[in-house]
């Protein structure tokens, strides 16, 4: 006989499960009717890419990249033992180790073998919305092309509330010659309409600007910040210490204690921009001021991925402890150069991404939106009346009502209490005394109130009681 074996979901992924599941419709149902109204139109992207994709687009360097990718070799041939012959031909037997600190490095290897392919899933979107973009040629079209995407992420965090290795966004790019702050406004202002529809009050708005790679500009400032880190290196960790070298704006990620106080007296970029991003920065806090949307600033605001230029936002939430980022995003101007190439490097981007399972914790604790609960109608049959019904089920489907029916007889009493328990609205009893009048009893479960109605009042009454 088969062992006795209870599976349970992997660590860090999740079900989600009724009724919750109808609160997350209804969350992507006004995101779709907000998006559309600001004329977003949807992207659907694969689950899976190339990791040289997210390598080149995410940064090589970043968290994201070079701890948290489920990667794969196709084809299947298992990743590690691939791993472990490339690296006995490369001449290393620590391949753990090897790995752990090379990860670019050893990528870059299995690439050019060209044996195998390296894959991953998805851990964010934007890299597949720039790579479609390219792919289909989609620079041709009236710009600046606005689209917008929900779906499952995936990223190997330590997990905790909040934090899943398998997560949900919601996210929205623009991409064209004209992108500029004022796009960035745009974005932010769909944004903002989004949050509030969703009921949310207590959210704040981040914004920064990180620069662009001019010389004067990202490079000047980088080369004063690696100054002055090097300066107080013994006093910080072992990462912000690698990264003073790798990737400097990263030690502002740090969530170290110990290390605040010193990150605190850096310097700040927003004081280093050349002319260009300052004036792009003020124009971004001119539109948004204009347009009515609150905002803070945040110096230390830099992002978790390489890809962002100028502008960079997030939108928090209280209550979420740790994990308060509702919404992360920003411009992404050499983007489609980085993925694509020089013969669109005048196209830019801006974007973000709402982590959905945060959203919905925060739309929860505001208590403001109900999820859709179909079940409006629980048919409560008794006696000789099961084809009265089930046509009279039939109309109320037509009419677009959601209803249930059991499918055999049940005391009236069992099926109220069952109509009770599973939250419909409204029983509609049907026992041998209603076939014969042709009226219907109709009970709305909230209130208990109570009326005979025909079948064509009874659609009539369903429709004018039912919630706006
Ligand atoms: P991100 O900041 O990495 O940006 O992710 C956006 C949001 O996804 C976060 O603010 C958070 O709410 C949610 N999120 C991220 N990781 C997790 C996790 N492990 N569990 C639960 N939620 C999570 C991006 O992904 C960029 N692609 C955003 C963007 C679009 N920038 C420009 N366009």
């Amino acid at each position: 006989m088969a062992e006795h074996k209870q599976f349970r979901a992997i660590r860090g992924v999740r079900d989600i499960l009724p009724p919750e599941t109808a609160l997350w419709n209804r969350v992507e149902e006004i995101a779709r009717e907000v998006f559309a109204r600001f004329n977003f139109q949807e992207i659907r992207l694969p689950i899976f890419e190339q990791t040289e994709l997210f390598a080149r687009s995410v940064g090589a360097d970043t968290d994201i990249i070079s701890k948290e990718m489920y990667t794969f070799a196709d084809p299947p041939e298992t990743y590690l033992e691939y791993i472990q012959k490339c690296l006995r031909e490369m001449g290393h037997d620590g391949y753990r180790k090897f790995a752990e600190e090379n990860p670019d490095r050893l990528r870059k290897e299995i690439e050019e073998r060209g044996e195998v392919k390296l894959v991953s899933l998805r851990p964010e979107a934007t890299a597949s919305v720039v790579r479609a973009y390219i792919e289909h040629g989609m620079q041709v079209l009236p710009g600046p092309l606005k689209l917008y995407y929900m779906g499952p992420m995936f990223r190997r965090e330590r997990p905790q509330k909040g934090r899943y290795r398998q997560f949900y966004q919601i996210g929205a790019e623009v991409l064209g010659r004209g992108v500029s702050f004022a796009a960035d406004a745009e974005v932010i202002a769909m944004l903002m309409t989004f949050f509030e529809m969703c009921g949310l009050r207590d959210h704040t708005l981040y914004i920064n600007s990180i620069g662009c790679n001019d010389q004067d500009c990202r490079p000047a400032y980088l080369a004063r910040l690696r100054t002055e880190l090097l300066k107080v290196k013994n006093k910080l960790g072992p990462d912000s210490q690698r990264r003073i070298e790798t990737n400097p704006l990263r030690v502002f990620d740090s969530k170290l204690p110990e290390e605040q106080e010193i990150i605190d007296k850096l310097p700040h970029i927003a004081g280093q921009l050349c002319a260009a991003c300052r004036l792009d920065y003020d124009g971004l806090k001119n539109v948004l001021s204009m347009r009515g949307i609150k905002f803070q600033e945040n110096w230390r605001l830099v992002r978790g991925l390489d890809y962002y230029t100028q502008t960079t936002f997030e939108v928090t939430t209280p209550g979420a402890g740790a994990q308060n980022a509702i919404c992360g995003g920003g411009r992404y101007d050499g983007l489609v150069e980085l993925i694509g190439g020089p013969k669109f490097s005048e196209i830019k981007g801006v974007g973000f991404a709402i982590g959905e399972d945060r959203l919905i914790e925060a739309v929860k604790d505001s208590g403001k939106l109900e999820g859709i609960h179909p079940l409006e109608v629980y048919v409560a049959w008794f006696g000789n009346t099961s084809e009265k019904a089930q046509e009279v089920a039939r109309l109320l489907r037509r009419s677009g009502f959601g209803v249930e029916i059991p499918v055999e007889e049940q005391k009236l009493k069992k099926s109220l209490s069952i109509a009770s328990m599973k939250g419909a609205k409204y029983a509609v009893i049907i026992g041998e005394d209603e076939v014969a009048s042709g009226k219907l009893t109709v009970k709305r479960l909230a209130d208990g109130d109570q009326k005979k109605l025909s079948e064509p009042e009874l659609v009539g009454y369903l429709k004018s009681d039912r919630r706006p």
